[in-house]
C-alpha cells in the first residue's frame, strides 16, 4: 500500500530513514526509500514515474542505493517485494539479490505472498557494486 502523507512526513523524522531521489528539473522521476543500521540496509519502496518506466531509471536508482550502503560499509541489503510485482522482481534478481524467504499471504488487500531477497554486497567486485555491471553476468 502506498505510504499516506502522514507516514512519509512522520519517516523523515526517524533517524535511520533516507529517501533518494532522481529529478528532472523539478519533476520527481523516480525514489527509493530506506532504513539503515550499521551492518543491514532495508529496500522500503522504489518506483519510477510510470511515465518513465523501461528506460533504465529503476535500475540506475536502485545501483546507486547499493552503492551508498557499500560506502557505508554495509555488507546485507534486503527488501520484501510482492510476488506478483514481475517488473520489480525482475530488477532486483538482475541485480544480485536472491530470494531468502516466502511468506504466505502477507498482504491483506491482495492475499498475494511476500519474497523476501537479501543481496549480500561483499559478493560483488571490488569496483564496486555494479546492477549493470551484475545484471551482464
Ligand atoms: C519496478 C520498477 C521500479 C522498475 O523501474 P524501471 O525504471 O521501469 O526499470 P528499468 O527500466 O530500470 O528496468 C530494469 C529491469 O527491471 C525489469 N523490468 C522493469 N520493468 C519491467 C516490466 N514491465 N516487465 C518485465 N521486467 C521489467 C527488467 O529486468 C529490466 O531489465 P531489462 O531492461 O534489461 O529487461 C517500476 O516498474 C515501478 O516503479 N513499479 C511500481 C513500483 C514498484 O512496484 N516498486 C517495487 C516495490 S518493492
Amino acid at each position: 500500500m502506498p505510504w499516506s502523507e502522514e507516514q512519509c512526513r512522520g519517516a523523515f523524522t526517524q533517524p535511520f530513514f533516507a529517501a533518494f531521489g532522481l529529478m528532472r528539473g523539478t519533476r520527481l522521476l523516480a525514489y527509493v526509500s530506506v532504513y539503515h543500521t550499521a551492518d543491514e540496509l532495508e529496500i522500503l519502496n522504489l518506483a519510477v514515474n510510470p511515465s518513465e518506466r523501461r528506460q533504465g531509471l529503476g535500475r540506475r536508482i536502485l545501483d546507486m542505493a547499493l552503492r551508498v550502503a557499500r560506502k557505508m560499509g554495509i555488507e546485507k541489503v534486503m527488501l520484501d517485494v510482492r510476488a506478483g510485482n514481475y517488473p520489480a522482481v525482475s530488477l532486483y534478481q538482475s541485480c544480485g539479490f536472491v530470494r531468502v524467504a516466502v511468506r504466505s499471504h502477507y498482504y491483506s488487500d491482495t492475499g498475494e505472498d511476500a519474497l523476501t531477497y537479501v543481496c549480500r554486497l561483499r559478493s560483488f567486485s571490488a569496483t564496486g557494486a555494479d546492477c549493470a555491471k551484475n545484471h551482464s553476468r
